[in-house]
C-alpha cells in the first residue's frame, strides 16, 4: 500500500449498498457523480421477470438518483452510463428527479467498435452517457477540452499529415520528484533509432530514467499503464543536454484540427479517443487480472472527470472494478490536481468458478479494493477503506468525512472495518 493514506488520499472505497452509503454523505458535498448501474439485460440484474422488469429497475434506481441529487453541490453534475434497454426510462426518471432544464447531453459512446456479434439484429456498437447538471445555472461543467494552443507550436508532421510537437514526458514541475511521487519514477526502455518506447526492455533498447536538466532525478508525467496503452504517442530521441548528448523520452502531442481554440466535446465519443471494453479489460488485467466482465475504459472516465474542476470530489456509487478511482488517480498524477474519489460497491458475491473467485476475490467489493490498492501502489494517492452495513447501529459514524485518515500513521495499510 502506498504511504499516502492521509486526509488527502485520492481514493476512498466504501463497501455497502449505495443507498445506505449515500444517506451518510452530507448534502451538497459531491461535485461529480459517475454512475454505471446494472443495465437490466436480464443477466446482471436481479429482476429477471421481463414483464415488470422496467418498473423493478426504475424502482431500484429512483431512490438512488434522488439521493445522488441530494449529495450534489450547486456546481455539480451527474453522468450515467446506460444502454438501449433502459435509456428511455432513465432519461424520463432523471428528467423527473433533476428537472428537464438541467439535462445537458445524451452522449453516444462507441465502446465496442466491432459491434456486438451475438444474437440477431443489428451489431450494436454503442451505449449512452446521460449528463445532467444539479443546477444548469451554477454548474461548473466545462464541455470543452483545455487545448488552447497555437498552430505554429506544432512544427512536426506525421506520415498522414497530422501535425504534432514533442513535449518532454518528464514532469518539468520541480514540485514533483521521486520523493513526492515515487510511483512515477521508473525506468522506460527506448531505441533512439526507431523511436520505439516500452515499459519493458526489448532488443536494441536502452534504459531511460527521468532527470531534470541539471541531472537530478525527476519523474514521468505518465504512469506505466498509460505509456503501455499509448505506444504511438511516445517517442525516444537523442537530445543535447548540458552534459552532452543523452537519450530521452517525449510525448507526441497532436494538434487538434481546430487548435488554437478550446475544443468543444462532441456528443459522439469514439473508441479511438476513449478506449473500448476490450482495452478496459486489458487495463484491469494489467493491474489485477481478468476478474470483471465489463469494466469501462479509463479513457472514458478521464474525459468525464476532466470536464469538472481539478479539485472536485467525485463519487461512483456503482464502482465495479474501480475504473473511476483509477482515472481520478491518473488525472491527478498527470496534472497535479487534488481530486478525490469515493467508490462504493456492495459485497455482491462473484460467480462460482469465475476468474475472480479463482483469484480469491469472493465479492465485487474485493475486486474494487484490489484494483484501487494496485492503483495506489502504481499511480499513487493512497487508499482509505470503509465498510458499512444497512443496519444504522453499525454504521461508521465518521463516514461523511471524505478521505478520512485511517487513524493510522502514514505508511500503515488502510484499516478495513
Ligand atoms: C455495471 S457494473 C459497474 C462497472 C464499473 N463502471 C467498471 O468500470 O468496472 C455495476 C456495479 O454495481 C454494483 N451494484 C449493483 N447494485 C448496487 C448497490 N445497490 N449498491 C452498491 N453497488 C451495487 C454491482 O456489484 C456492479 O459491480
Amino acid at each position: 500500500m502506498a504511504a499516502d493514506t492521509g486526509p488527502g488520499a485520492w481514493n476512498t472505497f466504501i463497501e455497502g449498498d449505495n443507498l445506505d452509503v449515500l444517506a451518510t454523505l452530507d448534502a451538497g458535498s459531491v461535485d461529480l457523480v459517475y454512475a454505471d448501474p446494472p443495465y437490466n439485460t436480464g443477466n446482471d440484474f436481479a429482476y429477471r421477470d421481463r414483464f415488470g422488469a422496467h418498473e423493478a429497475w426504475a424502482a431500484m434506481m429512483r431512490p438512488r438518483m434522488q439521493a445522488v441529487h441530494r449529495v450534489l453541490a450547486p456546481r455539480g453534475a451527474l453522468f450515467v452510463s446506460i444502454d438501449d434497454n433502459e435509456a428511455a426510462h432513465l432519461r424520463l426518471l432523471l428528467d423527473e428527479v433533476f428537472g428537464e432544464e438541467n439535462f445537458l447531453a445524451q452522449v453516444v459512446v462507441n465502446l465496442n467498435a466491432k459491434g456486438r456479434q451475438l444474437g440477431r439484429g443489428f451489431a450494436t456498437s454503442h451505449e449512452y452517457v446521460l449528463v445532467y447538471a444539479r443546477d444548469a445555472r451554477t454548474c461548473a461543467l466545462d464541455a470543452s477540452s483545455a487545448d488552447t494552443v497555437d498552430e505554429a507550436d506544432f512544427p512536426l508532421s506525421a506520415d498522414d499529415g497530422r501535425r504534432f510537437r514533442h513535449l518532454p514526458l518528464r514532469n518539468t514541475n520541480k514540485k514533483f520528484n521521486p520523493l513526492t511521487t515515487p510511483t512515477l519514477h521508473y525506468p522506460l526502455y527506448g531505441d533512439p533509432d526507431s523511436g520505439r518506447v516500452s515499459v519493458s526492455p526489448f532488443p536494441g533498447s536502452v534504459e531511460v530514467l527521468p532527470v531534470f536538466g541539471d541531472g537530478r532525478p525527476a519523474v514521468w508525467r505518465w504512469s506505466p499503464p498509460l505509456v503501455h496503452e499509448r505506444p504511438d504517442d511516445v517517442v525516444c530521441r537523442i537530445v543535447r543536454g548540458r552534459a552532452g548528448n543523452r537519450v530521452d523520452v517525449f510525448q507526441r502531442d497532436w494538434l487538434h484540427r481546430d487548435g488554437g481554440r478550446r475544443k468543444k466535446l462532441h456528443t459522439i465519443w469514439l473508441s479511438e479517443e476513449i478506449g473500448s471494453t476490450d482495452t478496459a479489460v486489458a487495463e484491469l488485467k494489467d493491474l489485477v487480472g481478468h476478474v470483471f466482465e465489463s469494466p469501462k475504459p479509463t479513457g472514458l472516465l478521464r474525459r468525464i472527470v476532466a470536464t469538472m474542476p481539478p479539485d472536485s470530489v467525485v463519487l461512483d456509487p456503482f464502482a465495479g472494478s474501480g475504473t473511476t478511482g483509477h482515472a481520478v488517480a491518473l488525472l491527478n498524477a498527470a496534472d497535479g490536481g487534488t481530486r478525490r474519489c469515493i467508490s462504493v460497491n456492495s459485497a455482491e458475491p462473484t460467480r462460482e468458478g469465475s476468474n475472480a473467485r479463482l483469484a480469491g476475490l469472493a465479492t465485487v467489493a474485493d475486486i474494487t479494493r484490489a484494483r484501487l490498492a494496485a492503483v495506489a501502489e502504481r499511480v499513487g494517492g493512497g487508499l482509505v477503506n470503509h465498510r458499512i452495513s444497512g443496519d444504522p447501529d453499525v454504521r461508521d459514524p465518521l463516514l461523511p468525512v471524505v478521505g478520512r485518515r485511517n487513524g493510522g500513521k502514514p505508511g500503515e495499510p488502510p484499516v478495513i472495518r
